[in-house]
């Protein structure tokens, strides 16, 4: 099965030529902008997501569009972005804000046009920033031709390309799952007399893997968008794209009597034989870099999943978002957690993927998340001592940070008193779950104001005039009230904001490789208070120390002895002391 396109081809035969002309050079073909020595340019670069809807509107009709971004491309620059992951911009219902996809090969009027995409691909281009697409490959939107014509009987071209299932002889559904955003994982078609399979929303049905036919479709976006000159993929919701051969109930896990879908179909048996596929036929012979979105792989099997003999360059691993949710169908159970569980996290990923001589993706946010200053470092405190304390994390660890609009200027989670007033159709299936289990108003709330996805997605706050500057219309989701003091153009004036704080970090990382390019050790594992760890490369160590609580805390001042102090959260810089959520970055070395 070749999809690979004459020009696919002819770029995958110049980098071969460039590869081997460079071998024995520290550079990679991303030139000096990114200077990690590894290959894969997208090692040492910065990555930062943008929420399309929500990130800048250009003409006013309360959406976030392409010519919107390309407008705020310095923003991105300042920050050292050297790739941009954008949410779905193709043609779409919206059902999940534009995860719900009619046409994988059109822009949504919303958001602009082809000709506006080609220029956001070039503009970025020009400022060594490449664009990463969203590839929404488990489902399309029951608006997509191919689930028009699948669903119009059980006789056509593309009747196998979902996943149908007779119902039970009483005429319900085939199995119990319940899906992700609650309620039955199964839809029935009266024309059909069958049940489709959604994962996530009944707009999203599932489409089916295992027909080659599908595979293939696909596999021809993918080689469309690399020929627009697009520089990498995010592969959404990717590891329940295999479904078991067999269809049957689960063990309910909740008094619904329903058994939640993750369990039966992420990461199943014969999931990577398609992704091989995949990175056969798209991905061998270009230099785009690729991401999975991996709920269901766990550290140890990162081996399978990334490296020379994975299938991505990285994956999103879900562990420590998940810290705190150990059931991500119930938002009311919480659990609490230690730090040293969270630095876990990071030990075994980092591990696990350098063993598979794979890379790893950093991140605290993403549009599906609560905003970390809420999530990790809960309750009383200073905001922005957090929001720069956070930064500190994201821009030291190993591996690629991933910024999240707004993370950069310090966002917290919005508090919206009614259900009504949030947008994301989870959140308000995830509120309804609560109530039928039986917990109270004031719970489900609870839960919603923790976990919330709108939290991620409000407008971007750009400036202190009417609606934050991120639209002269009335905004699809209210902007959050705190806008006339985080705001771009006002943190960018002050020296001691969370963003002149992530720009400062930007610069470090670049001037010093050991940021980017250095091992990790956890040198405290065990420590409640400070998470601290060193990072070395080229003889230069940096030893990274954050304070995790919102008390003044004290470590041996041994291990920063003759050390140089590159930055300090707090502006203090007194070696053995850090103050309630403070961060310190000291090198040491030749
Ligand atoms: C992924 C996306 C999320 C979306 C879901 C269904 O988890 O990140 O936003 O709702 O997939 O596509």
């Amino acid at each position: 099965m070749a999809v690979k396109s004459i020009k696919q081809r002819m770029i995958g035969f110049i980098l071969g030529v460039c590869m081997l002309m460079l071998e024995g050079c520290s550079k990679t073909p991303g030139g000096d902008q990114y200077p990690y020595s590894g290959n894969g340019w997208w090692k040492s670069a910065v990555a930062y997501e943008i929420y399309v809807k929500s990130f800048c509107d250009s003409d006013g009709d309360g959406v976030g569009d392409l010519n919107g971004i390309t407008s705020k491309l310095d923003h991105l620059k300042e920050l050292g972005a050297g790739a941009i992951w954008l949410t779905p911009c193709y043609v779409s219902p919206q059902a999940d804000n534009g995860y719900d996809i009619a046409d994988y090969y059109n822009i949504d009027p919303a958001y602009g046009t082809m000709d506006d995409m080609e220029r956001l691909i070039k503009e970025a281009g020009d400022r060594d920033i490449r664009i990463v697409m969203d590839l929404v490959f488990n489902h399309t939107s029951v608006e997509n031709e191919w689930f028009r014509e699948s669903r119009s009987g059980k006789d056509n071209d593309k009747s196998d390309w979902y996943i149908w299932e007779d119902p039970k002889p009483d005429g319900s559904a085939p199995t119990n799952w319940r899906s992700i955003f609650g309620g039955s994982a199964w839809e029935y078609d009266e024309t059909r007399g069958q049940y489709y399979l959604h994962t996530f929303l009944p707009e999203q049905p599932d489409l089916n893997w295992a027909n080659p036919e599908v595979r293939k479709a696909l596999q021809d976006i993918a080689g469309f968008w690399i020929d627009k000159g697009v520089g990498g993929f995010r592969l959404d919701a990717i590891t329940y794209i295999k479904k078991p051969e067999v269809f049957e109930d689960g063990k309910p896990d909740a008094s619904d009597g329903m058994a939640g879908i993750h369990a039966m179909t992420a990461n199943t048996e014969g999931i990577l034989d398609y992704l091989h596929e995949f990175k056969a036929n798209v991905q061998e012979g270009t230099d785009i870099f690729t991401v999975g979105e991996a709920n269901g792989v766990s550290p140890s099997d990162l081996k399978n999943w990334i490296g020379k003999d994975g299938v991505f360059d990285m994956v999103f691993e879900f562990g420590l978002v998940n810290i705190d949710l150990p059931d991500e169908s119930n938002w009311c159970r919480r659990r609490e957690w230690k730090l040293s569980e969270f630095k876990s996290f990071f030990s075994e990923n980092l591990e696990d993927s350098d063993e598979a001589g794979g890379w790893f993706p950093v991140f605290l946010e993403n549009h599906d998340q609560p905003r970390s200053i809420d999530h990790f470092m809960p309750g009383d405190g200073d905001r922005i001592a957090k929001g720069k304390a956070l930064a500190v994390l994201l821009l030291t660890m190993r591996g690629t940070p991933f910024i999240m609009q707004g993370e950069e200027l310090g966002y917290v989670n919005v508090d919206w008193p009614d259900i009504d007033d949030y947008n994301d159709i989870s959140t308000k299936n995830h509120y309804s779950f609560a109530l039928e289990e039986g917990y109270t108003e004031e719970e489900a709330m609870d839960g919603v104001h923790h976990f919330a996805r709108d939290s991620a997605r409000t407008p971007m706050q750009w400036d202190d005039s009417a609606n934050a500057g991120f639209t002269t219309g009335d905004p699809w989701l209210p902007v959050y009230p705190d806008y006339q003091i985080f705001n771009r153009s006002s943190e960018k004036k002050d020296p001691d904001s969370v963003l002149s704080y992530y720009i400062r970090l930007a610069g470090l990382r670049r001037e010093h490789s050991e940021l980017s390019e250095g091992s990790y050790e956890d040198i405290m594992p065990d420590d409640e208070c400070i998470f601290a760890y060193t990072r070395e490369h080229s003889g230069k160590k940096a030893t990274i120390l954050i304070n995790f609580t919102g008390s003044e805390v004290r470590y041996d001042a041994d291990l920063v002895k003759d050390a140089v102090c590159l930055t300090d959260s707090a502006g203090e810089d007194r070696p053995g002391v850090l103050s309630p959520f403070e961060a310190v970055i000291y090198e040491s070395g030749e």
